[in-house]
């Protein structure tokens, strides 16, 4: 089953959270995918509530390393994970560029969401500048040897990986499928080379998805599913991307 997920950012109000959670719940096609939706910190107990006994997963945007102790204003996974959530995002490059998050703390959140059960879904992405300059292997994998670090490969397996190329989001140029897929290629190779892990990891594509060009991304060229930020706060058309995704996926 194709994943969907929905990176909310600073975005919605409580109220608008969870008027979309009971848009989005009623719809049939909510069953034929995963459909996870990753709102503020503040808006997960609300929408929490909405989504129970519905097929729509929870996830949260980011998660501290440590589980408790003077840590001001972080999260743990075990808060996260109390508060119903079963995914978390780890290292968006929006984190990495405003929170100065970088490799090595990806990897300290990565263990820990899995020490809770949590799966972290693991963003990476070059910048236009390192794609033009030596092309995105180099900048990728960096990240990916950093953040898997020395997880086996049945730890590996439990991560998804999310390529969202930085010049790809919010900026309405989307990588093409083509590109999405050779970079998963070199994802999947590179992640197996240093965990073992030789099938199963799953991989997103993120960056100005919408409904028209969702599909060409889940037609078989080795990407399981969607990270959406701007498409995904309407409900309607978070709505549309779903369809396009299980008529494709
Ligand atoms: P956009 O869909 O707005 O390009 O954002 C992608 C993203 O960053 C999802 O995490």
């Amino acid at each position: 089953m194709a994943i969907l997920a929905a990176n909310w950012k600073l975005h919605k109000t409580t109220a608008e959270a969870v008027a979309w959670a009971r848009a989005v719940k009623r719809s049939p096609l909510a069953h034929r995918a995963e459909v996870i939706v990753m709102p503020g910190f503040l808006q997960i107990p609300a929408v929490a509530a909405e989504i129970a006994q519905s097929p729509i997963s929870l996830g949260a945007q980011d998660v501290f390393w440590e589980q408790s102790g003077a840590y001001t204003g972080m999260v743990s996974a075990a808060q996260i994970t109390e508060a119903g959530c079963r995914y978390v995002l780890v290292a968006h490059s929006e984190r990495r560029r405003y929170a100065a998050e970088d490799d090595e703390g990806a990897h300290a959140r990565i263990r820990a969401a899995l020490a809770h059960g949590l799966t972290p879904v693991y963003c990476v992405g070059e910048d236009m500048d390192q794609r033009n300059a030596g092309g995105f292997r180099r900048a990728l994998k960096e990240q990916y040897d950093r953040g898997f670090g020395g997880l086996c490969a049945d730890e590996a397996r439990r991560v998804i990986v999310a390529y969202e190329p930085v010049w790809a989001i919010g900026s309405g140029q989307p990588a093409t499928p083509e590109q999405a897929s050779e970079v998963a290629a070199a994802i999947r190779e590179g992640v197996g080379a240093r965990t073992g892990l030789l099938e199963g990891l799953r991989i997103l594509y993120g960056g100005s998805v919408a409904p028209d060009n969702v599909g060409g991304y889940l037609l078989g060229g080795g990407i399981d599913g969607i990270l959406v930020g701007t498409a995904s706060l309407d409900p309607i058309g978070f709505l549309a991307l779903l369809k396009a995704v299980v008529g494709n996926g």
